[in-house]
């Protein structure tokens, strides 16, 4: 057999192969504290899985339109326009299964051999992978602590050139939990209006959001038109099998797009769909308990984190990422990611796992139980105080 040449350029993510390597050691009866996924450890709320039982016993059980049901995307687009303030009618929206697709069919639908897409470094892998997976060329734009982790304008602006097609934008932002500063959520747009690119704005961790307000891109005056505004249910309502995401993007691209899915995978499941519009449109309050209880954790691993000398760890305003810098050490991120899984017995992700620029720095998950996080903290502060001696 030959593979396509194309399949060298193909990435993946990391953190499956660091669960991987964890559920190697339970199996030799080791116990392991996972904070490597990026999963919320809730169940989907009750109301929304009777939803799906209920679209099952009513027959929601056959292919649906590719863009996705007329009055889901509706309800999606109304949410959409009233809380985040992105002009758009369900003609604008696609559904998709889970919101990874809308990065593979919007990049698939825009990107030409050479082109240039801007991504901040460290930022979720499977950005650079596509963007290397279909010839164009990732140029990043490095994130650091020092500044806490926002983008800086002067170097975006420095990196555009005439092949600039694409910049994409994760705001909560994994891996680091920032939330970009409205005023620089204002100057990228300034620019993008300027330059005239394409912008890939990531919000899935939108309404997991510690302070502050999300201001997503698309709301800015003349940025719809050139924005695709990633979303969806994993994270939110902890639908993450599920399956269930969607884009909201210029009409004339969201039919280009429901092409790709047409040739992909025809539609998203129906009834995971009907479930979608019970998540949207019923009771928040399981949502709100999730931020409350994510909050509470956040809290205390920063300030364990923090406790242990050598680690520095900014608070993070949203999602459910820390990202310690831990150059302090003296080793390698991916060193350390070892000895803490082996020693410690905590899973955790290098920073490197997301981009060159993320050496320096781990990644740990707070979607586990507090009692959980404390003993990790325990274990690690143990095992790096022997080091840090
Ligand atoms: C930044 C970011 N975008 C998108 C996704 C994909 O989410 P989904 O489960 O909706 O495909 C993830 C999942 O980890 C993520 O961290």
């Amino acid at each position: 057999m030959k593979l396509a040449q194309r399949m060298s350029r193909l990435g993946t993510e990391s953190a499956f192969e660091v669960l991987a390597r964890a559920r190697a050691l339970e199996a030799q009866g080791r116990k392991i504290i996972h904070l490597e996924i990026g999963e919320p450890d809730f169940d989907t709320p009750k109301y929304i899985r009777d939803a799906a039982a209920q679209a099952l016993a009513e027959g929601w059980t056959h292919y649906g339109p590719s863009p996705g049901l007329p009055e889901f995307r509706k309800i999606i687009a109304e949410q959409w326009k009233a809380e985040r303030g992105i002009p758009c009618d369900a003609d604008n929206v696609v559904v998709t299964p889970g919101g990874k697709p809308i990065m593979f069919y919007t990049m698939m639908a825009l990107l030409e051999d050479g082109d240039d897409v801007l991504l901040p470094n460290p930022s979720f892998p499977i950005y650079e992978s596509l963007v290397n997976f279909l010839g164009a060329r990732p140029v990043p734009l490095p994130l650091g602590d020092e500044n806490g982790f926002d983008l800086d304008l002067k170097d975006l602006e420095s990196k555009i050139t005439s092949r600039t097609k694409l910049l994409i934008l994760n705001s909560p932002h994994n891996p680091t939990g920032a939330v970009l500063r409205p005023e620089t959520v204002e100057g990228i747009a300034a620019i993008a209006r300027k330059h005239s690119f394409m912008i890939l704005s990531d919000e899935i961790y939108g309404r997991t959001l510690y302070e502050g307000r999300h201001l997503s891109i698309a709301s800015l005056p003349g940025m719809a038109e050139r924005t695709v505004v990633l979303d969806g249910f994993s994270k939110t309502y902890a639908m993450t099998g599920w399956r269930l995401g969607f884009g909201i993007m210029e009409k004339a691209l969201a039919q280009q797009v429901a092409r790709i899915q047409t040739n992909a995978v025809s539609c998203t499941a129906s009834f995971t769909q009907r479930a979608g519009m019970a998540a949207l449109t019923g009771p928040q309050d399981e949502v709100k308990a999730m931020v409350a209880e994510f909050r509470r954790r956040r809290d205390a691993i920063v300030a364990g984190l923090n406790a242990i000398p050598g680690i520095t760890c900014r608070k993070p305003a949203g999602a459910f990422y820390v990202f310690p810098n831990v150059r302090a050490f003296g080793m390698k991120s991916a060193e350390l990611e070892r000895m803490l899984m082996e020693q410690a017995g905590v899973a955790c992700l290098s920073g490197t796992a997301f981009g060159s620029y993320g050496e320096g720095y781990l990644r740990f998950s707070y979607a586990n139980s507090l009692e959980n996080i404390q003993t990790a903290l325990h274990n690690m502060a143990e095992v790096l105080s022997v080091k840090a001696k």
